[in-house]
């Protein structure tokens, strides 16, 4: 890469955004494209969360009005309304999946679920209708062995749901460990795992401390780090972008030093270059060699995986082309009537423009 001025990508697929409502939906639906992605995953947190069919088809109707020239994929939020028989509805209505929140591990997941054995019937109904679940995986801190993070004290959870419904498609969301990786590639094929962009460049030590890098599942160790982009650049068809770029008003980040701010990092104006930028400061870290470095694999990951593992085209309809220009990243977006401002992730780094 480094001696590359110019790249030419397949348009990415984000298989996992919050794009949120009203003004803060408004101002980062646009940038979607920005980021190199034409195709997204979307998230079903909302206030409140999206438990119907009817409410999810709502809400891509006014994300499609917004972003015409963006495929937008749909989730609703599991929960105790979500029964067979909506899976079936859902199906039929073209929801690509359902997102397991485990109670109160992160936002708006305190209508998630705290008994997952309860919806075993939803299960088998989506592994019917071929609905792919998609899962954050991590538990509740009181549930974590000390010294095992809340994603690895997750994983036997993954296992066993695989054990127990082998044809149903899993998502293991925003993989944080190397553990995380290894248990996806023991599973079956029917499994697979997003990678965000910010687990290829954060760890714990900004994560802790800086409030526009604090997220969930938390950035963990160097090796962590380093073993996911290892996997990005590995061509294993299993793994696949998805950013879960998680906008949160500045406001609300910065609002006050001593309490906790809210999760998320918002990447989606450059998630493509930030991939980038991460595999860049691998190679120059020496965890990776040139040669590590395909963009056959690169174009797996940010696009065609995704698209196979959704059962999309896998060759995207759109191709990005990257420059080097000397861009930086800014420090936020701000809508036009400067109502809302949300703060980007890495302002100030030298990224490819689009
Ligand atoms: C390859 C990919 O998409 O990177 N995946 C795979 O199944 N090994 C397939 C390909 O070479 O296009
Ligand atoms: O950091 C995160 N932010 N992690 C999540 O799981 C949710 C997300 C959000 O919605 O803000
Ligand atoms: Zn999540
Ligand atoms: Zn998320």
């Amino acid at each position: 890469l480094k001696n590359i001025q110019r790249l030419e990508l397949p348009a990415a697929a984000d298989m996992h955004v919050h794009l949120r409502q009203g003004e803060l939906m408004d101002l980062v639906v646009p940038t979607i494209r920005s980021g190199g992605v034409d195709t997204v995953f979307v998230m079903p947190n909302l206030i409140p969360p999206l438990t119907s069919v009817e409410k999810v088809l709502e809400y891509r109707n006014q994300l499609q009005a917004i972003a015409k020239d963006v495929n937008f994929l749909m989730s609703l939020y599991l929960h105790p309304s979500v029964t067979p028989e909506v899976i079936s509805q859902a199906a039929a209505a073209g929801i690509a999946g359902v997102k397991l929140y485990p109670q109160g591990v992160t936002t708006n997941s305190e209508s998630g679920v705290s008994n997952i054995a309860a919806f075993y019937d939803t299960f088998s109904a989506m592994e019917k209708h071929d609905i792919v679940l998609n899962i954050h995986g991590e538990v509740l801190e009181s549930l974590a062995p000390a010294g095992t993070t809340l994603e690895e004290a997750f994983l036997p959870t993954l296992k066993t749901l695989h054990e127990r419904f082998p044809k149903l498609r899993i998502v293991l969301e925003h993989c944080t460990t190397a553990a995380a990786v290894e248990a996806v590639k023991a599973c079956g094929p029917t499994v697979g795992a997003t990678i965000t962009a910010h687990h290829l460049y954060l760890t714990e030590a900004e994560a802790c401390c800086d409030p526009l890098a604090f997220c969930k599942p938390i950035p963990k160790k160097p090796t962590d780090r380093d073993a996911l982009v290892q996997t990005v650049v590995s061509g294993d068809p299993k793994f696949f972008f998805g950013s879960d770029s998680a906008p949160h008003p500045l406001s609300s980040k910065t609002s006050s030093a001593t309490k906790t701010p809210p999760a998320g990092v918002y990447t989606q104006p450059f998630a493509t270059q930030l991939v980038l930028l991460a595999v860049e400061e691998a190679l120059a870290r020496g965890v990776l060699g040139e040669s590590d470095v395909t963009q056959h694999a690169l174009e797996g990951f940010l696009s065609r995986h995704g698209r196979r593992f959704y059962g999309l085209p896998e060759e995207a309809e759109r191709r990005v082309v990257l420059e080097r220009r000397g861009e930086k990243i800014p420090g936020s977006v701000r809508s036009g009537d400067g109502g809302v401002e949300v703060g980007i992730s890495r302002a100030g780094a030298e990224v490819f423009s689009l």
